[in-house]
């Protein structure tokens, strides 16, 4: 293929090589179903970087001029496919797909985390906590006072619903943050991924709609979608959802569940204010959908005001609330809880008893002794200050490094943060040039329930150290100067402003 680039000109190069691919079409010396040639040939023919053709076959890809096939390569399209082909009458992101957002696949994201897997990468994708804030030794001695104490009977069965005293602090909890809650009401779960689990398992059928914030939580996504459910984003502003788009969606499509994490919605990672919260149980009242409220954030807040959780609004059995030790204590001890009315929770416990029987006896009572010592609030404050010392660090690499195209959000709560490319440039684009750079991010695409590509990269800072945090951002910033961004790629481009000062504007996504 005779293509030529232009090193000097302002146009991208790899928006250059797409728009040469598009002219060899139109001439005719490709044809619709020519293989285009292997990204590493053409790199190589045209002495740019790999990464670089293969963000100009995703630009085509975006634009249906081509479509790649794992293993088989990357074919000339018919026709273009005129932007993303699952649009529906009830889709609520027309814009989005107007402005030439594209699907990304459950196998292409999969293809994408296994580039991931070479030695020296730094993941940013994943929504782990800091390892360093784990309280090891308190557990071990927790774990040593159950056994001491209860001997063999810590080592037996246990029932489906869990431990009771441990379910009676759930409850106490609970009523602290003014929601009413019976310690029969609770369910000892295998974190809250088990929990979303059992509501999808007792609450769906096939082919219901489930409502979501989005971005969301990617597992909460895949227990609703194994389910038979379909999954369709909600409106939001940096607020979170938007309850006149809510009650449209409600109208129209009849969900049987709205997912949410109030916590810490969308890319603003902001609470949902209380006048919201409100209006979305009056919705869910009127139009008889149940709440599922994800609340595994709530403890990892930096900024602000707990709002009481939706459970505390709800007198009248609509939400189902989600809770987790995984963020206050450690990801590894598995252990959450489902808090749903008696009506729900017997059909509950028996999902969890198919599942798994009951979450492990030992792990549970060692939390609860854990409990008793009264450290929880002591190893909080603890999490929220190691998370909270790489927040900022990761803010001010952001600032140091990325191009000033590139915007992010503060976050108010949880261990990541979402930054957005420009609209030219897109998050798998930048994920692969990230990754030839050792870096990776978390592809927006992978957390919304239409799986568009709007150009938002979720970035891990809680789980690590900050010199890390730096090198990472680092090579992020050169990533993304590889695609085109920034000036000069020089001085100039490496903002010094104050906090903040690239922080991404308001948005309805
Ligand atoms: C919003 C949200 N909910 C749930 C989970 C899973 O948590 P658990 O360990 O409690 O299953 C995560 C994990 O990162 C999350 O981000």
């Amino acid at each position: 293929m005779d293509l030529h680039v232009d090193r000097s000109g302002a146009i991208p190069l790899y928006q250059q090589i797409a728009q040469a691919i598009i002219e060899q079409v139109r001439l005719g010396r490709l044809a619709p179903g020519d293989r285009l040639p292997p990204t590493r040939d053409l790199a190589d023919q045209l002495d740019v970087t790999r990464s670089t053709v293969i963000a100009a076959y995703q630009d085509l890809e975006a634009r249906g001029r081509v479509a790649s096939h794992v293993g088989k390569g990357t074919f000339v399209q018919g026709r273009p496919a005129g932007g993303a082909s699952s649009q529906t009458a009830e889709d609520p992101t027309p814009a989005s797909q107007a402005a030439g957002h594209r699907p990304v696949s459950r196998e292409e994201l999969r293809r994408l985390v296994r580039m991931m897997d070479r030695p020296g990468l730094i993941s940013l994708a994943s929504g782990i906590p800091a390892l360093d804030t784990f309280p090891v030794e308190r557990l071990r001695r927790a774990l040593d006072t159950v056994l001491k104490r209860q001997g063999a009977a810590a080592l037996q069965y246990d029932s489906p619903e869990g431990y009771w005293p441990l379910r009676e602090r759930i409850a106490a909890y609970l009523d602290r943050l003014g929601a009413v809650v019976h310690p029969a009401e609770v369910l000892i779960t295998s974190g809250t991924q088990q929990g979303a689990a059992l509501v999808a398992r007792v609450l769906l059928r096939q082919g219901d709609v489930v409502l979501l914030d989005q971005p969301t939580y990617a597992g909460a996504l895949d227990a609703f979608e194994a389910a038979g459910a379909r999954p369709v984003g909600v409106p939001a502003d940096d607020e979170g959802i938007l309850p006149e788009a809510l009650d449209g969606l409600a109208r129209k499509l009849r969900p049987r569940l709205l997912y949410l994490v109030p916590a810490c919605q969308g890319p603003a990672a902001r609470q949902l204010p209380a006048d919201r919260r409100r209006r979305v149980l009056d919705l869910a009242r009127q139009h008889g959908f149940t709440v599922v409220e994800d609340d595994s954030f709530r403890e990892l807040r930096y900024a602000g005001r707990p709002e009481p959780p939706l459970r505390a609004l709800d007198d009248s059995d609509h939400v189902i609330h989600l809770g987790s030790f995984s963020k206050t204590l450690a990801p590894g001890l598995r252990v959450g809880y489902v808090v749903a009315g008696g009506a729900w929770l017997d059909d509950l416990a028996e999902a969890k008893q198919t599942a798994d029987l009951h979450t492990s006896t030992l792990i549970q009572r060692a939390v609860d002794v854990y409990l008793d010592s009264g450290d929880l609030e002591a190893q909080m404050r603890r999490t929220r200050e190691v998370s909270g010392q790489r927040r900022e660090a990761m803010m001010n690499a952001l600032r140091r490094h990325l191009p000033p195209e590139v915007e992010w959000w503060e976050p108010e709560a949880g261990p990541f943060l979402w930054l957005r490319f420009p609209p030219d440039v897109t998050a798998v684009a930048a994920f692969v040039a990230a990754v030839e750079r050792g870096v990776a991010f978390g592809i927006g695409a992978g957390f919304a329930p239409d799986r568009l590509d709007r150009g938002l990269a979720r970035l891990n800072f809680a789980a690590h150290p900050p010199a890390e945090i730096e090198t990472a951002v680092a090579r992020l910033g050169e990533a993304l100067a590889s695609l085109g961004l920034g000036p000069d790629q020089g001085a100039s481009s490496r903002g010094d402003g104050p906090a903040g000062s690239r922080r991404a504007g308001p948005t309805v996504l």
